[in-house]
């Protein structure tokens, strides 16, 4: 299924096409599929890769690098490792144990299309081959690239970061969080892997450190107003557009910018949020223009 950018405008829309395109034949290869007794895996692995997503993380590494005249096939297969550890994070957010849903990217979630134990493994399985990708010298024949890829990387997907975040998301249905809590949560859960994307790119180009912080505060702010406008869109979306279940953060009592501030404010916030991630783009005076595009579709999307 191909990503639906409804809300972009159209040189934005052929941009996240191109991107979307070349992203799903890197996944491709880097999943094949085989006829081992553990396909099951593998075929668990590709559902929950291809065929949908925006694949907004990977048009962040790919526009970042390109600032950096960074060779793109070098940034798909970062953008590819990246989009491997956001696909776990999807898989294993939708578990039982945790959101419990069973529709993503209008498809039965893994669990469902499987069975339990395999999504966990499918989980499993692409966190690790996220960071195979990286080490290896296609990545980058630079040694000391890779491992600084592999650390930021790490950094931003564990306790510090995304696996933290979703810790902190789990703790808050059962405690009142205030809004600075919320925002560290959310900052943690879902910025943090949106400000890798944009941080790969400057580190696959050996690039000056004003420039590699620009992009990163860039990317965490735009990460959190996207997470605010994913909180917006679970209260008033159909999940004919956004391809999930809605309604699941009421339910289940999660602290959310909508829970905490109403949604009219949280709209508010991330408008505020995207003006000031736009700010630290500057820096690159008129290059930004793809990015800044980006910013603006986080505020209007509907899915
Ligand atoms: C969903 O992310 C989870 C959040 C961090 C809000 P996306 O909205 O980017 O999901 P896909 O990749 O397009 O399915
Ligand atoms: C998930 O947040 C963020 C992750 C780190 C996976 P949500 O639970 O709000 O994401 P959706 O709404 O299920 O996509
Ligand atoms: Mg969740
Ligand atoms: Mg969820
Ligand atoms: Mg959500």
């Amino acid at each position: 299924m191909a990503p639906s950018p409804r809300d972009a405008d159209p040189f934005l829309q052929n941009a996240m096409n191109d991107v979307s395109e070349a992203v799903n034949k890197t996944i491709d290869r880097l999943l094949p599929q085989t006829d081992l007794a553990e396909n099951q895996l593998y075929e668990a692995m590709r559902h929950g890769t291809l065929g949908g997503g925006k694949r907004l993380r990977p048009f962040l590494v790919v526009h970042s690098a390109a600032l950096f005249n960074v060779d793109p096939s070098r940034a798909r297969r970062v953008a590819a490792a990246l989009e491997f550890v956001h696909c776990y994070s999807l898989i294993h957010d939708d578990l039982p144990a945790m959101d419990d849903a069973a529709l993503r990217r209008g498809k039965p979630t893994v669990h469902k299309q499987f069975d339990e134990a395999t999504a966990i493994l499918a989980g499993d399985a692409l966190l690790t081959l996220a960071f195979e990708i990286l080490s290896e010298p296609e990545t980058h024949e630079d040694p000391r690239v890779r491992c600084e890829l592999i650390k930021t990387l790490a950094k931003a997907s564990g306790a510090h970061g995304m696996v933290g975040g979703q810790m902190l998301d789990l703790i808050a249905e059962d405690r009142e969080f205030d809004l600075g809590t919320i925002s560290r949560m959310q900052r943690m859960k879902t910025g943090k892997l949106m400000a890798f994307a944009c941080e790969a790119g400057a580190i696959l180009g050996k690039a000056s450190d004003p420039h590699r912080r620009a992009l990163c505060n860039y990317a965490f702010d735009l990460g959190l107003a996207f997470q605010v406008t994913d909180d917006i869109l679970d209260v008033e979306a159909d999940p004919q557009d956004t391809g999930k279940d809605t309604r699941k953060d009421e339910q289940a009592g999660k602290a959310t910018f909508v829970s905490a501030m109403g949604k009219d404010q949280a709209k508010d916030r991330a408008e505020m949020l995207v003006q000031q991630s736009v700010r630290h783009l500057r820096i690159f005076e008129g290059r930004e223009k793809m990015l800044k595009s980006l910013a603006e579709y986080v505020l209007e999307r509907r899915a």
